[in-house]
């Protein structure tokens, strides 16, 4: 099995400085690749994940290591922080970690609909058991509107009028069902444009529909301020991982607006990736980590 490969691994452990029997939340489970670091150095990891298939995968993963005594998988919504605490931890929490987006098995698996090659499936809810909109339900019945909203302000797609007007005409005489059809029907439309872009046209707008559909900007905005209000996160170090402009300035706001008073910044400056690790690991280019500290 090939795991996703942690982005700002080393960035991450030096921020969280993690020492032997420190508490740590990992918001963002995935393949547990932070996770197992984290509990190599000897920190207890609570690992949450609203994604049953990479919950079940990372706890396998740290029992198969021999690491699982300090580990906790928690199946939830990293929104739900406050209340995911008090009901399973009651000492003090040293840090907290946000790998914000998709894992890469997450990103490729057929059936789940995030990629452009799945041919069954675009449904793109990370947790199918508690959601209800899909990215299938948005491209067959959003008005010309409001796709053209999602495509030009989330997506920043050049496209995005020519592109909404397509996939209503498309559907009108059969519905949109799959990744695979819609990646052609953005693949089309830039060809017909004569525009040669280096990764796929597709990729804007099925992170874009990804994010709708999980309501990522609004999880990231609950959470970041839930960390504000919980007492056992005092000073606690929360670093996030984004991927995505619009949240990283998320981010990067809430930051300005609570330093000094209720946080501490750690540096004005975001941390990316090194030419060493996006040589390596490509997922890492546009990785953008930030962090502070609870006063
Ligand atoms: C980029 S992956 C994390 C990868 C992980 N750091 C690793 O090294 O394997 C992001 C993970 O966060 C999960 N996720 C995204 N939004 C979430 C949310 N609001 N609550 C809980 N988990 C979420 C996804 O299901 C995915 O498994």
């Amino acid at each position: 099995m090939e795991y996703h490969v942690p982005v700002l691994l080393n960035e991450v452990l030096d921020l969280l400085s993690v020492k032997l029997g420190n508490i740590y939340i990992d918001g963002t489970l995935g393949n547990g690749g932070h996770t197992l670091e984290i509990l190599k150095k000897g920190g207890e990891v609570y690992g949450i994940d609203s994604d049953q298939n990479n919950l079940d995968l990372a706890t396998s993963r740290i029992v198969d290591s021999g690491y699982a005594v300090h580990f906790h998988p928690i199946k939830g919504n990293f929104t739900d922080l406050k209340q995911i605490i008090s009901k399973n931890i009651s000492s003090p929490i040293h840090g907290i970690l946000l790998d914000l987006g998709l894992s890469s098995n997450q990103q490729k698996a057929s059936g789940r609909g995030f990629s452009f090659n799945d041919e069954q499936s675009l449904d793109m809810r990370l947790d199918p058991a508690t959601q209800e909109l899909t990215a299938e339900k948005i491209i067959n019945t959003y008005s010309f509107e409001q796709l053209f909203n999602i495509f030009s302000k989330i997506a920043q797609e050049k496209l995005s009028k020519p592109l909404a007007q397509k996939i209503i005409t498309k559907r009108k005489s059969s519905p949109i069902k799959d990744g695979a059809t819609l990646a052609k029907i953005i693949r089309d439309a830039y060809l017909a444009k004569g525009i040669r872009t280096k990764i796929d046209p597709s990729t804007k707008i099925f992170m874009a529909l990804r994010i709708v559909v999980n309501q990522e900007f609004e999880n990231l905005k609950q959470f970041l301020d839930s960390t504000l209000h919980t007492p056992s996160l005092n000073n606690a170090t929360v670093c996030i991982i984004s991927f995505h402009s619009g949240e990283d300035r998320i981010v990067k706001q809430f930051i300005r607006e609570h330093h000094p008073s209720l946080i501490t910044s750690h540096s004005s400056k975001a941390i990316t990736a090194t030419h060493k690790e996006t040589a390596v690991n490509p997922l890492s280019r546009s990785a953008v980590l930030r962090s502070y500290r609870i006063n």
